[in-house]
């Protein structure tokens, strides 16, 4: 139920982990409600005690934690205790158990040790000592670990369980957000059709089911087609699919750009010339139209065309004829268009920017293609097919997105439509270097950043937990210089900070010597 795997990744979360281990030296786990270490890879999880880090690769360790924890969730279920501090009686020193309670559930702790209640440890050291020799573990190591080992007196240890708790409390913020946008992705689920794909075109959404039996109807067609959507929706995707799926697939599918040249190069382009015709044109050249004969022609970015281009494109829509340029004599063609724009064509003939009788002509037959931000439910199944196509070709195993990834990649907008999607798995790939799972962090800013900010229930919750640790903050810094005599060496080799990190700390506070003596 709990997404273990993604809270180290959570930045407020290795942030609070980090801070428990720089003031105190102590390290922190997650179980679920039966006590069974989460989240925890061998080789990935650090520790700072390092017969901690041994012990919790043992299996007698383990299940010690898992009776803690169900004693402890059995105490706090009959108790007003919000959390239990004990000693952890298989090695010696101690532990605090934090619940993570969803609606009253007990769905799992944070389990932190290293450290001790009671000031006076002489006897307990040879009981540690003794303890972690039995489970094998070098003197050195034993050393090191009663080296870290703190005593937290009353004050630090309420600060201390402060942060624990603040730890439980963000994963269940975040449990609830991911559940939220679960739900929104379950809901956008139930808009999908049974096609996920038509040849190379990937989609499972509405839209494009509708698109897709569109295409099912005109492909035997020869009617002029008009494809219109946003830069990087499949536009010339598309226009193949219709090509290859028509009467015509055995014959060429030319494909010109108009706006890519000046209008004579356009007009030599699709029409040819005659040799002679102008300065360069050494020989007959056949034009595209030509070649395109008994096939399909995809006129690109149509609505760049200039207006002595468009009464040309007229003549061939209306006579299938053309003249070659320089040519006394015109010829004909059997070719069908297919025309496509990013613009609004409608609106550059209210304009008079497109002649209105090419603009029909043209659009027998209309296909808009929907933006990707109109079928975000595509998302998945597109990122799917881009992974397969990556191992494909360069080889390598199958890469997969973390949840996190993939919700990020719901909340952007994508103005780029699935040519930039296209181009973010690319990129996340290579970052990702050998690694299998992408993660969201690797994802560009602009897509990390995106997401209705309000919507998101971590947001306020993460307001509240940067009040409540610069707080804490304070009091330990004020407490701190108190206890170190305004030793400022001492208190930030103590805090884990630099000391201008702390100078600049006492100044944000305004803990100036004059106030605190008060
Ligand atoms: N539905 C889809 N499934 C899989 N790949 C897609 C889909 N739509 C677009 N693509 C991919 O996205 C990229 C852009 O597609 P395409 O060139 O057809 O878009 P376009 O609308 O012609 O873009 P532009 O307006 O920029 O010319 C291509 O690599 C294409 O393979
Ligand atoms: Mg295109």
């Amino acid at each position: 139920m709990i997404n273990w795997d993604e809270f180290e990744h959570i930045h407020v979360i290795r942030k609070l982990k980090q801070i428990l281990s720089a003031w105190w030296n102590i390290d922190v786990v997650f179980t679920d409600e039966r006590g069974h270490l989460k989240g925890f890879d061998q080789e990935k999880t650090t520790f700072n005690n390092p017969a901690v880090a041994q012990l919790l690769l043992k299996e007698t360790a383990r299940n010690s934690i898992s009776e803690m924890v169900a004693k402890t969730i059995e105490d706090l279920r009959t108790s007003h205790n919000r959390y239990s501090l004990r000693k952890w009686d298989m090695v010696g020193f101690d532990v605090g158990i934090f619940p993570i309670l969803i609606e009253n559930d007990f769905v799992g702790t944070v389990v932190a040790t290293g450290f001790f209640r009671e000031p006076n440890l002489g006897p307990r050291l040879e009981e540690i000592r003794e303890r972690l020799a039995a489970f094998g573990m070098s003197p050195d190591t034993i050393d090191k670990c009663l080296g870290k080992l703190k005593f937290l007196e009353e004050q630090d240890r309420l600060h201390f369980c402060e942060v624990c708790e603040l730890v439980a409390q963000e994963i269940v913020t975040l449990h609830l957000e991911i559940t939220s946008r679960e739900n929104r992705i379950k809901e956008l689920n139930k808009e999908l059709g049974n096609r996920f794909k038509y040849d190379n075109m990937i989609g499972k959404s509405k839209p494009m089911q509708s698109l897709y039996s569109l295409m099912d109807k005109i492909k035997t067609a020869d009617s002029t087609v008009m494809v219109q959507g946003e830069n990087g929706t499949g536009k010339e995707l598309i226009a193949r699919s219709i090509h290859y799926n028509s009467n015509r697939k055995d014959k060429p599918f030319v494909i010109q750009n108009c706006s890519a040249f000046n209008d004579n190069l356009l007009e030599s382009e699709l029409f040819g010339h005659v040799k002679g015709s102008f300065t360069g044109a050494l020989r007959d050249k056949k034009g595209l139209f030509e070649m395109a004969d008994k096939g399909t022609f995809f006129l690109d970015e149509i609505g760049d065309t200039s207006p002595q281009m468009q009464v040309k494109l007229l003549r061939v829509l209306q006579e299938g004829t053309f003249m070659p340029v320089g040519a006394t004599e015109g010829k004909k063609v059997d070719v069908r268009i297919i025309a496509a724009t990013n613009r609004n064509l409608k609106e550059m003939v209210e304009q008079g920017t497109f002649r209105e009788d090419l603009y029909y002509r043209l659009n027998v037959i209309n296909i808009r293609v929907p933006p990707l931000r109109e079928r975000k439910e595509d998302i998945p199944y597109l990122v799917d097919f881009f992974l397969a196509k990556i191992s494909e070709t360069s080889g390598g195993a199958k890469r997969v997105l973390t949840k996190r990834a993939l919700e990020k990649l719901y909340d952007y907008a994508w103005p780029g439509n699935v040519r930039e999607l296209q181009n973010e798995i690319e990129r996340l790939v290579v970052l990702s270097g050998d690694e299998t799972k992408l993660m969201a962090e690797l994802l560009s800013p602009k897509v990390l950043e995106s997401g209705d900010k309000n919507k998101v229930q971590g947001a306020r919750l993460q307001g509240k937990l940067k009040d409540a640790l610069e707080d804490l903050e304070r009091e330990m810094i004020r407490e701190g210089l108190r206890r170190t005599g305004w030793n400022k060496s001492k208190l930030a080799k103590e805090l884990g900070i630099s000391r201008a990190g702390l100078i600049m700390k006492v100044e944000k506070y305004g803990l100036d010597k004059r106030k605190i003596a008060r």
